[in-house]
């Protein structure tokens, strides 16, 4: 039953979704950190893992073409508004799967994966861990993005205001009052999805503590961890595990990041 009802809950999300994410700020942002912490280089091989409306996707395809990308989620609204986003793109393959279910991919089939705000809502986090840690390559990278433990929207919406405020000093009143006056029944909708999320007792809110001993469990090492989007999601940047001789090359290869 329960499974019905988030079923419908992510299809309707779907349909707000972009109408009110896209000018949010600090969501903006959040794509973009995540694809520069990917940092994926020509002829990579990259999974969105819970890819959404495909926001994350069409911005790597946009800022490194030449990467090869996977989309997946299992929600049809949300794969439908992907799949429009890249279309006639020949590097980015858009497809349905379940992350609750053991996933379609080869061990070590991609370079990179990314999860943004999705590990939450499977059903057993661990399980997708070592699953996105089984098709990752050794030395390959993995972000991630998850709430943090009790995460409030109304940090979120001070930081779009924050930042509105210093882009715009004089106009910011004008702008806000417009983007909510034309957003107001998809902000309504938005406000219940989340305010129902963050309610769910099937969901994972993780403390950082056991995000970091799940992550452990899970074959990945974290090497950067920092709070972002209004300070309420953790965005952790992990590596596979992998010998000594790997750490080296590791170490090599992110050390713009350390
Ligand atoms: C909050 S949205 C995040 C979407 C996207 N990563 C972004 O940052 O915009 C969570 C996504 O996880 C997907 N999702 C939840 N459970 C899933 C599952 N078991 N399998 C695949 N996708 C799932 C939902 O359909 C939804 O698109």
């Amino acid at each position: 039953m329960w499974r019905i009802v988030e079923n419908r809950l992510w299809q309707l999300y779907a349909r707000v979704y972009d109408t009110i994410l896209l000018r949010f700020l600090p969501y903006r942002r959040l794509l973009r950190v995540s694809a520069e912490a990917l940092n994926s280089a020509p002829g990579w091989k990259v999974l969105d893992a819970g890819c959404g409306t495909g926001n994350l996707t069409s911005h790597i395809a946009r800022t490194r073409p030449e990467t090869l990308l996977t989309a997946v989620d299992f929600a049809p609204a949300m794969l439908r508004r992907a799949a429009r986003k890249v279309k006639n793109n020949s590097k980015v393959t858009v497809r349905q799967v379940d992350l609750n279910r053991l996933l379609p991919f080869a061990e070590s089939e991609f370079d990179a994966v990314v999860c943004v705000n999705v590990l939450y809502a499977v059903e057993d986090p661990e399980r997708l861990l070592r699953e996105l840690n089984r098709v990752l390559k050794p030395n390959g990278r993995f972000v991630l993005v998850n709430p943090a433990n009790q995460p409030k929207m109304r940090f979120i919406v001070q930081e779009h205001i924050s930042e509105l405020r210093l882009s715009q000093p004089l106009l910011w009143p004008f702008l806000l009052a417009g983007q909510v006056l034309r957003t107001l029944p998809q902000l309504l909708v938005f406000t219940l999805v989340n305010a129902h999320i963050q309610r769910q007792q099937e969901y994972h809110f993780y403390s950082v503590k056991r995000l970091v001993e799940s992550i452990g469990d899970s074959g990945f090492k974290v090497i950067r961890s920092e709070r972002v989007y209004g300070e309420q999601c953790w965005f952790m940047i992990c590596a596979k595990e992998f010998t000594s001789r790997g750490i080296d090359t590791h170490r090599e290869r992110w050390a713009h990041l350390a």
